[in-house]
């Protein structure tokens, strides 16, 4: 596996690759690999026989230059996760290499799904999300680059910059990995002590809670997504952001309960900001 920091390496690398015909998966990701971001890749190789993972902890996507210098970052560990789940090549610019002047371009990302739900709680995370994913787009070429539906909404953006912007990439959106306990992996689970981790289960039980009584019939949307604020505003660990029952595409809150639905929540257990989300399809 190689391991490329410097864009004008990646460039030639790959360019040797496509002109040998290779199909190019990416798999861009903030570092602090964990089982979540290897299936992923595991993915990737499966269907791609050149596999570009990128670790770049984008400073466009955060609130403030603390919280970004505050994430995780452990390369070593990153590049023993990537190999073993059949990383062809790591990408891990310098912020200096990907940004040598202060970015004064960048998508933007309206409606209700750039200003909804994380949109509303992270203001501007959206802009900073596709802003360098369109540039790791541009950089590595993919035909195809995969995202986790462990953020749902992301997915849905990303699949939104692709068609808005006509870019020539297939995004593939991949299942949530979860720990034994039904907790969705996340490199923002380490930040949490032993009674945090204990009470972050409530997020998938109120989600599967929620489900359930949807699936039982004779609720509507509303219904569900009280259940869910209620299961978790239980538990005196964990403050609620949203629990909300929408429609799987345009994240609208609907009537009924026909068709694709997403029941998405987040919340705050101390200082960390957890989310999760499950779907559902209700036969009519
Ligand atoms: P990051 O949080 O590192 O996630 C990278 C990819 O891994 C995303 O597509 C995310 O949905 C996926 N992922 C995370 N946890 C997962 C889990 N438990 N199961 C399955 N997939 C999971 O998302 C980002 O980075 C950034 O916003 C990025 C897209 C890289 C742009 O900077």
């Amino acid at each position: 596996m190689q391991v490329i920091e410097r864009v004008a390496e990646l460039s030639s690398v790959l360019g040797e690759e496509r002109s040998a015909g290779a199909r190019v998966g990416l798999v861009p990701t903030m570092g602090a690999l964990h089982a979540g971001h290897a299936s992923l890749v595991e993915r990737a190789a499966s269907d791609c026989d050149v596999v570009c993972v990128s670790v770049f902890v984008n400073p466009l996507q955060f609130g403030s230059a603390d919280d970004a210098a505050a994430y995780p970052r452990d390369l070593a560990a990153d590049l023993v996760v990537a190999e073993k789940a059949g990383a062809t090549m790591v990408f891990a610019p310098s912020v200096a290499e990907m940004y040598p002047q202060e970015p004064v371009v960048g998508v933007r990302v309206d409606g209700r799904l750039g200003t909804t739900l994380e949109g509303a709680s992270r203001p501007g995370h959206f802009d900073g999300v596709t802003t360098i994913v369109a540039k790791l787009f541009n950089l590595v070429r993919p035909d195809r680059a995969f995202f986790g539906e462990k953020d749902y909404q992301q997915l849905l953006v990303v699949r939104r910059l692709v068609a808005d912007l006509s870019f020539p990439v297939g995004v593939v959106g991949c299942p949530t990995v979860r720990a034994l306990d039904g907790v969705a992996e996340s490199s923002r689970n380490h930040l949490l002590s032993r009674q945090e981790r204990e009470a972050a289960v409530v997020l998938n039980r109120a989600l599967r809670a929620g489900a359930a009584l949807l699936l039982a019939g004779g609720s509507v949307p509303r219904d569900a997504a009280e259940l869910m604020a209620d299961i978790i505003g239980a538990e005196p660990l964990v403050d609620l952001d949203y629990a909300v029952v929408v429609d799987a595409d345009t994240l609208a809150v609907p009537e009924g309960v026909e068709g694709h639905l997403r029941l998405l929540v987040a919340a705050r257990i101390g200082t960390t900001r957890l989310i999760d989300n499950l779907g559902l399809r209700v036969a009519a």
